[in-house]
């Protein structure tokens, strides 16, 4: 594992954090209704396995950082569906058995070092018609929101303090680049540093 992908600080931080109702109910809406076997890229702690309904038969949750690694394996003991834990990231996915039926990204293609190549991963490993589900927080449409994510980004500030996160990233855009069809997004305002940022939660179909 290499140091890049290991931040105990904010590994800790982020288990203690983000429990909130708000992202709880966001990652049950993003899980509603998905069936099949499953990737999830990025799983954290593993707190999102809870939300998995009857209807998934295996789950696989890549996860590159290994204190949150750990605290998903534990989470995967008590999980309501199947879940394998293995390391990795979304840009280099572990040896996977392919044809998956869904893939989920939850709050992870903001940090991710290079979204095209992890969202081709994700579409090289599900099925065609395979659907993948993401809510990630976006670039805001009012400037003032809008200029200080770009400063927080450009400045280096946030990446370090969020272990890789941007604020200004277009995942849509590149979503879509990535060849996958939209089917549906909801827009979410959530808070972050006391600001309302837009928080997307959509599926969107492998070709
Ligand atoms: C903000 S946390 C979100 C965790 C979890 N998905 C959730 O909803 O609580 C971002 C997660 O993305 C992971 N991550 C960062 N870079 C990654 C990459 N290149 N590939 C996969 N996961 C990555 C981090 O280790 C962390 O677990």
């Amino acid at each position: 594992m290499s140091a890049a992908q290991s931040h105990p600080v904010f590994a800790r931080l982020w288990t203690l954090a983000s429990d909130g109702d708000a992202l709880q109910r966001a990652r049950e809406d993003l899980l509603r209704g998905v069936q099949g076997r499953g990737l999830e890229v990025g799983a954290g702690d593993g707190r999102g396995f809870k939300h998995y309904p009857p209807t998934v038969t295996e789950l696989v949750a890549v996860e590159p950082e290994p204190y949150l690694r750990r605290r998903a394996e534990l989470a995967s003991g008590h999980a309501p569906v199947p879940v394998k834990v293995l390391a990795g990231t979304a840009e280099r996915l572990p040896p996977v058995e392919g044809d998956f039926d869904f893939a989920v990204a939850s709050l992870v293609l903001c940090s991710v070092s290079d979204q095209a190549r992890a969202l081709t991963e994700l579409r090289r490993v599900l099925r065609p018609g395979g659907e993948l589900r993401f809510f990630e927080h976006v670039l805001a449409t009012g400037p003032p929101v809008a200029a200080a994510q770009r400063w927080l980004d450009r400045s280096g500030l946030w990446p370090r303090l969020g272990a890789g996160c941007h604020l200004s990233r277009d995942t849509l855009a590149a979503i879509t680049a990535a060849g996958f069809q939209i089917q549906s997004v909801r827009t979410a305002q959530l808070g972050v540093l006391a600001r309302p940022v837009p928080f997307l939660v959509g599926r969107a179909l492998a070709p």
